[in-house]
């Protein structure tokens, strides 16, 4: 295959050759200004400053002073769902809360009720929408959650979704099974039932079909116990299904322990965490994924990212794109929002949906920065006139 010069790169961001960063390292800003790269068999093979870039290179890209950096990757969403439900969204703004607009049948249940009736074909073409607007913003590998299904057949009609759009599309897509995202109507006085279903019947399935990566669980009040997020992270594991969790998003209710005993690779959300939770994370390996939008969208607290850097966590953004809490898949917007109200720096949450974002999707081997034997999964933007 022929090679690929970028040339005349106004600035190459993200140039580093760690797989993840923490505490006051997310600061770190790897820049080169006027810079060249070269591109071959789809990986980065070098990079540097324009007056030492490779001639007679096959191909050539003039970014004309545009910026180039890592493609967003966005390690929590839900994009594959029926409908949107703006609906809610006018409840919360009259006074409603995500919580009681749950208990009342709306919310989880409410797009399970409607993905259920919805064709695998049809929801396929709605992601696939879905997928390319957050493409041309600038996301590159994503991980996408089951879990509005809630049966076993539609359970794994979504994950078959996903899989169909892993076959169809550039970006890296990582797949996560949320059978236990919320207790189903038809088992609400039987709640035991259904943790029985998602352990003896779509754990083996959706292993057995190698239709997930993961195995997460909306381990918070008023949706599955701590007790209950043990089990059935346990019996994931047994089936090669790696943990990450839905954890404190609504009470501090143990969720991140209890990700962190089970090895999770993250836990997500964690609006509502203190010392204790930042601790245990500080002593572990799971990754704290925080999600900017969905507190902004809820109108809840943001999580303690900042005191999380400080104490010297390194801390993963996401989207947690989903048509409830979260009803963007905007990387830009939460960057923002994550400056705004976390009181992060821009070149932290660069690094969190960046390098940390591909590390929550155990690929920040490949993905999440610039250098050589990345994959070159690049965004080149138009040319900055204010800079
Ligand atoms: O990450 N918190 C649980 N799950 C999703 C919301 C799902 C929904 O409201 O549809 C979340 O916010
Ligand atoms: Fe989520």
């Amino acid at each position: 295959m022929t090679a690929t010069l970028i040339k005349n790169i106004g600035k190459i961001y993200g140039i580093h050759d760690k797989q993840f960063l923490k505490g006051s390292a997310m600061s770190f800003s790897g820049i080169i200004e006027n810079g060249y790269i070269v591109i071959e068999n789809d990986k980065i093979s070098s990079f540097g400053p324009m007056d030492q870039a490779p001639e007679n290179v096959g191909n050539v890209i003039d970014a004309d002073g545009g910026l180039v950096m890592p493609a967003w990757c966005d390690s929590h969403t839900h994009i594959v769902y029926a409908a949107s439900r703006e609906g809610e969204y006018t409840l919360r703004l009259k006074g409603a809360t995500y919580e009681e607009i749950a208990a009342n049948g709306g919310g989880i249940l409410n797009s399970a009720k409607r993905l259920q009736q919805t064709s695998e074909d049809d929801l396929f073409d709605s992601a696939s929408l879905r997928l390319n607007e957050i493409m041309a913003s600038g996301t590159g590998a994503i991980e996408i959650k089951s879990g509005y299904g809630l049966t076993t057949e539609d359970e794994l009609k979504m994950l078959r979704v996903i899989r169909k759009l892993k076959e169809n599309s550039p970006a890296v897509i990582k797949a996560t099974f949320l059978g236990a995202h919320a207790i189903p109507a038809a088992y609400q006085d039987n709640r035991n039932k259904y943790i029985d279903l998602i352990i003896n019947k779509m754990i083996p399935k959706v292993a057995g079909e190698g239709l997930a990566d993961y195995c997460d669980v909306f381990c918070d009040k008023g949706f599955f116990t701590t007790a209950e997020t043990d089990i059935i992270l346990k019996s994931a594991s047994k089936y090669g299904l790696k943990a990450k969790i839905h954890a404190n998003e609504l009470a501090n209710s143990g969720g991140v322990q209890i990700g962190i005993k089970n090895k999770a690779i993250s836990v997500d959300h964690l609006e509502r965490i203190g010392d204790e939770e930042i601790n245990a994370l500080l002593s572990s390996n799971t990754i704290p994924t925080v999600l900017p939008s969905c507190s902004f969208f809820l109108n809840i607290p943001f999580a303690p990212a900042r005191m999380m850097i400080d104490s010297g966590l390194g801390i993963a953004l996401a989207t947690d794109f989903n048509p409830g809490s979260s009803p963007s898949g905007n990387i830009p917007l939460l960057m923002a929002l994550a400056c705004n109200h976390m009181r992060l720096t821009p070149q932290e949450t660069f690094h969190g949906v960046t390098i940390n974002g591909a590390a929550a999707m155990e690929i920040s081997h490949s993905l999440g920065s610039i250098f050589p034997g990345k994959i070159a999964n690049l965004i080149i933007t138009k040319k900055n006139t204010i800079a």
